[in-house]
């Protein structure tokens, strides 16, 4: 990893990062607004980590109502050099069950009426960025590489749909994402993949998958089943987090 701050986008089930000292709480407010909360800068395996919670802590603040934006502009700030984001997701693909940890390739956007962009012509003069690869290939390479270290079995591949939330998906939908192409389904990668890749961070993104996606399973999704499932599952991503910070 040639990075040295790295910023942590911890999602659903993910509001602390145990384990580093924190050294300085980062309260930024942005021109853009306010982010979901303060950056906990700390030390992890000898790295400096810039931690925020993306939903707020405690976990307040929907899907659609993060203010991506100004998260974004605040880890920038706080000095992040490269971004690693935990998603919790469903699954769609046969191989993505419960408990299955993923570093998705690729997305698909559903979401609508997030500021979705800093070049919007206000903020910034309009522009159009590449996007062709929504995943930073250096970073999630690390990521599958410090898995195999673990023997954690991780999957190398995965599109996510980003649907608008907060509701969860119909089974028609789920069908739907399913014949698009998507492995998976979440909704928070968008516009948080895109707004890093305007700033210029490098960012990839680890994914929980909680639950299977809508009609995937006989049983109705329960938050009791996602938070068991988000209990075991944390404390994989948190070895993985720890296990690629190390050169
Ligand atoms: N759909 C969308 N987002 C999600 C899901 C889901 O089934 N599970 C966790 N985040």
């Amino acid at each position: 990893m040639p990075y040295q701050r790295i910023g942590i986008i911890g999602g659903t089930g993910l509001t602390r990062l145990e384990g580093p000292n924190i050294t300085v709480r980062h309260d930024i407010n942005t021109v853009l607004g306010t982010p979901s909360g303060s950056i906990h800068e700390g030390f992890w395996q000898g790295r400096e980590v810039l931690f925020m919670a993306r939903h707020g802590h405690p976990h307040a603040v929907p899907p659609h109502k993060v203010n991506y934006r100004a998260n974004l502009l605040a880890l920038q700030e706080a000095g992040a050099e490269a971004i690693l984001a935990v998603n919790a997701v469903g699954g769609i693909h046969a191989d993505m069950g419960a408990g299955a940890l993923v570093i998705p390739d690729q997305l698909i956007d559903l979401t609508w009426g997030r500021e979705s962009t800093f070049f919007d012509g206000s903020y910034q003069p309009l522009d159009h960025i590449d996007f062709t690869e929504p995943f930073d290939a250096g970073l999630r390479r690390a990521l599958v590489a410090a898995a195999a270290a673990l023997a954690l079995p991780v999957s190398d591949f995965g599109v996510v749909g980003v649907t608008q939330g907060p509701r969860l998906e119909t089974t028609a939908e789920v069908n739907y994402l399913e014949r698009i192409g998507c492995d998976l389904v979440g909704m928070t990668s968008m516009p948080e993949a895109v707004l890093a890749r305007e700033l210029g961070i490098p960012y990839a993104s680890v994914c929980l998958v909680v639950n299977p996606a809508a009609g995937r399973s006989d049983t109705e999704i329960t938050m009791a089943d996602i938070q068991a499932v988000l209990d075991s599952g944390m404390d994989k991503v948190r070895d993985l987090l720890a296990a690629v910070l190390p050169s």
